[in-house]
């Protein structure tokens, strides 16, 4: 266990994210050990409370999400709070003092970790203003943790990044994308690159193609302010869903030292095909969920939700056919699909296999099955292999058989939160599992000419229902193919 001394000043400390995931996870690292004696919070917010009624809010949410509360009241001493006016630089020197102080009292090193974790309109600001009263001043690590969204599309992601380094250097910005915090998203690095059985046949001669998918059963819930802007292709592919292609596709890194695995992505990125306006609709199926049944409950079209304009062009459902040109994917598509409102919730990558050279058992009218791996990301954990093989002691009829390894309940109690996993690696310095702005901006150049494009011709929205496997289009962009989506 390391344990790295330091000040963590939370802005945005009483919205949402901080009660359901931050300070859980916090809490949850201190318990553990991972955080010690050195450790103080900062929780950073416009209402004017105290620290007495910050730490009530706190310890209620924690207690709510986290099962074992042993050690709560040791960890709530090291909570503060400071009732803040993000415009106004006096409150920035009332927290350079704050910061002084709580630094000499738990002999935190001068180390500084400010977590953005509020309205992005308002992240150049604080930025600018941590520089200009001196808190980025100091003998230890100044380091930055910055939510998404990170810009609207390119060119604003260029201004917030051009603001954002004038007071933090790139390898001091650790952009989260919380994707790279599962366990199974960070072990399709190690599945490819520690078995000798998968690299050889990781490129386009043996792969027919590669399936990811994202569906989720939620709706926009409280937020459709902030989705009715985004949409699918800004709130899950931009990040998320580039992400996971770019750690199948990227070439083996020359060592697993952040920057050069992040060099590998990078790569594979901008080996991304963009697409012309006029492919568009070659590429990309968009959806958005009418009313439907999900779980078994009555549930409303988009348009009717909450915040949302009830004549909303906004995809909630994006497939799309990405290839990426280089010599390892030549010809091998990587079809991506994410949705809102859709029958399960399921994160999963399909890597489909190519037929054998010849199939012997065609004249017993024996149909092979693709052989596919499967990485099952969430809810369930785990790698599957389909393979196949005579199942049956008479004849050779094959049949398609699985081997399995899933995440146990028991290993499940050991893997952490996402976003406990990324807040300690920030903590110890290791950025491989942030984004860094040369993704962005790869993401961003691809992502914005279809976000146009769609902008400028709107859609016969709604177009699936909720409930559903998304729009008939998406199906489609695989039968075209003489592919399908696997769905299990
Ligand atoms: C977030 C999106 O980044 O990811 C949400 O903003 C989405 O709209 C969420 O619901 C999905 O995350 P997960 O971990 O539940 O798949």
């Amino acid at each position: 266990k390391q344990n790295i001394p330091c000040l963590i000043t939370i802005f945005g400390a009483t919205g949402d994210l901080s009660h359901r995931k931050l300070f859980p996870s916090l809490f949850h690292l201190f318990q553990q050990g991972n955080l010690n004696e050195h450790i103080a919070i900062i929780g950073i917010g416009r209402r004017n409370w105290d620290n007495a009624k910050f730490r009530e809010e706190i310890k209620a949410s924690i207690t709510k999400h986290v099962k074992d509360t042993d050690r709560i009241d040791d960890f709530m001493t090291h909570v503060y709070y400071q009732s803040h006016d993000v415009n106004n630089i006096e409150s920035y020197k009332k927290l350079l003092s704050f910061s002084e102080e709580l630094d000499a009292e738990y002999k935190l090193a001068g180390n500084r970790l400010f977590y953005l974790a509020m309205a992005p309109e308002f992240f150049g600001t604080v930025t600018d203003a941590l520089k200009e009263s001196g808190l980025t001043d100091t003998d230890g690590f100044t380091r930055l943790i910055i939510e998404k969204p990170f810009g609207t599309d390119l060119k604003s992601a260029e201004a917030l990044n051009a603001q954002i380094t004038r007071s933090f250097k790139e390898e001091e910005i650790y952009r989260i994308d919380h994707y790279l915090g599962k366990d199974m998203v960070q072990n399709i690095e190690i599945l490819r690159f520690s078995n000798a059985m998968f690299e050889p046949l990781w490129n386009n001669k043996y792969i027919s193609n590669i399936q990811v998918t994202s569906s989720e059963t939620l709706g926009v819930e409280d937020r459709g302010g902030y989705y009715d802007n985004s949409g699918a292709l800004k709130d899950m592919v931009q990040n998320h869903m580039l992400q996971i292609v770019s750690l199948l596709a990227m070439e083996p890194p020359i060592s697993l030292e952040s920057d050069d695995i992040r060099n590998e992505k990078v790569k594979a990125l901008r080996s991304i095909r963009q697409v012309k306006p006029s492919e568009v609709r070659s590429y990309f199926v968009r959806g958005q969920y009418d009313k439907g049944t999900v779980n078994g409950e009555a549930v409303p079209k988009y348009r009717d939700e909450e915040n949302v304009n009830p004549e909303s062009n906004t995809p909630t459902f994006v497939a799309a056919k990405v290839m990426i040109d280089n010599f390892r994917w030549a010809g091998v598509p990587f079809y991506i699909r994410t949705g809102k409102r859709m029958k399960k919730k399921e994160i999963r990558v399909v890597v489909e296999f190519k037929e054998v050279p010849m199939n012997l058992y065609y004249k017993r009218d024996q149909h092979l099955d693709s052989n596919l791996l499967v990485i099952n990301i969430q809810p369930n954990e785990g790698i599957e292999l389909h393979l196949n093989a005579r199942k049956y002691v008479e004849g050779i009829d094959t049949e398609p058989v699985k081997l399995s390894y899933a995440l146990t309940a028991q290993d499940k109690m050991n893997t952490v939160d996402a976003y406990e996993g990324l807040i300690y690696d920030c903590l110890k310095g290791d950025a491989t599992n942030f984004t860094h702005w040369e993704e962005l901006k790869a993401t961003w150049s691809y992502v914005d000419t279809v976000d146009q494009y769609w902008r400028e011709h709107p859609a016969p929205f709604p177009n699936y229902q909720a409930g559903s496997n998304g729009p008939v289009k998406s199906e489609l962009l695989l039968t075209r193919d003489n592919l399908h989506w696997w769905d299990f």
